[in-house]
């Protein structure tokens, strides 16, 4: 089976002794960080940490200190070996997968907040998120101390907070984005998908299609606020329980009002039944 071949490490010694020797050949060294039930997305990170790097290495851990106690946590789909399966089809050189004891000991009691970009979108429903994920990635960082961390777009807000807590803590490590990946109906895959009903699954594009419409809109020089309330109106319509549904900067997430004039992307997350989904688009040639 293909998931016994693959290196395997569960503690910080032997992760480091590992990276210590890449080290002493002068590999350049890619964490790609994940909670596992690995998917395209996931894999296209793998991928792109190959092309950028020499050595990659994979972290699987369902972070407990990002989900509030009314969360998924306990239903969180794990599928290790499975995973196993699929890094080793495209050649991860290793897997980091540490129980909960080596990433909190019984009497951890540090936190890290990013103050700011925290503020706002996710961060407003899940005040807990932001704290847990830039923790858990602080350590993750500085267990690995690799070269370079690769992070996907789809959760852009995640992606901004940790560039800023890597740049403001001196972590000495560069912070990648990569794309979203899409089911070939737009979907952006998320692990969390595998909760939707055959019914959800089917209405489920709709948060996709109206953010790319918003986006589109706003390029052709409409004004924000019509197309949001149209916005907002077709995801209520398609049975969505709209948590935001916004157009921010790209770069430091401050709120747009009236028409883009600036970097900017459109954003939004909503309940479909009990599953969260999020997704955000770049608005076509805002980047200038
Ligand atoms: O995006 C995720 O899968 C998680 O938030 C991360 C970055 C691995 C931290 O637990």
């Amino acid at each position: 089976m293909a998931s016994k071949i693959i290196k395997t490490v569960r503690t910080v010694a032997e992760l480091r002794t590992i990276i210590a020797d890449w080290r002493k050949t002068g590999h350049k060294i890619i964490l790609v960080p994940t909670m596992g039930a690995l998917h395209e997305g996931h894999l296209s990170l793998v991928r792109l940490a190959k092309e950028i790097g020499d050595r990659v290495v994979v972290s699987i851990f369902v972070n407990p200190a990002q989900f509030a106690p009314n969360e998924d946590f306990g239903s969180y789909p794990r599928t290790f070996d499975g995973d196993l399966d699929k890094l080793h089809e495209i050649s991860t050189d290793l897997v980091f997968a540490p129980p909960r004891d080596e990433v909190y000991p019984p009497d951890f009691s540090t936190h890290i907040t990013v103050e700011g970009l925290s503020d706002g979108l996710c961060g407003t429903s899940r005040p807990h998120f932001f704290g847990g994920v830039a923790t858990v990635v602080a350590k993750l960082l500085n267990q690995c101390r690799p070269d370079v961390a690769i992070f996907g777009d789809k959760d852009y807000q995640q992606l901004l907070v940790i560039r800023r807590m890597a740049r403001d803590l001196d972590l000495g490590v560069e912070i990648v984005g990569g794309p979203i990946v899409r089911e070939k109906d737009g979907l952006a895959m998320s692990s969390r998908n595998a909760y939707l009903t055959a019914n959800e699954r089917e209405r489920a594009p709709q948060l996709h299609l109206t953010i790319e419409e918003i986006a589109e809109g706003l390029a052709d020089g409409k004004s924000i606020k019509p197309l949001l309330d149209e916005g907002h109106a077709r995801l209520k319509e398609a049975g969505f329980d709209v948590d935001y549904l916004e157009v921010r900067n790209a770069e430091n997430l401050a709120p747009i009002d009236g028409q883009v004039q600036e970097s900017a992307r459109v954003f939004a997350a909503a309940m479909l039944g009990k599953t969260r989904l999020i997704d955000n688009v770049a608005v076509p040639g805002s980047n200038r």
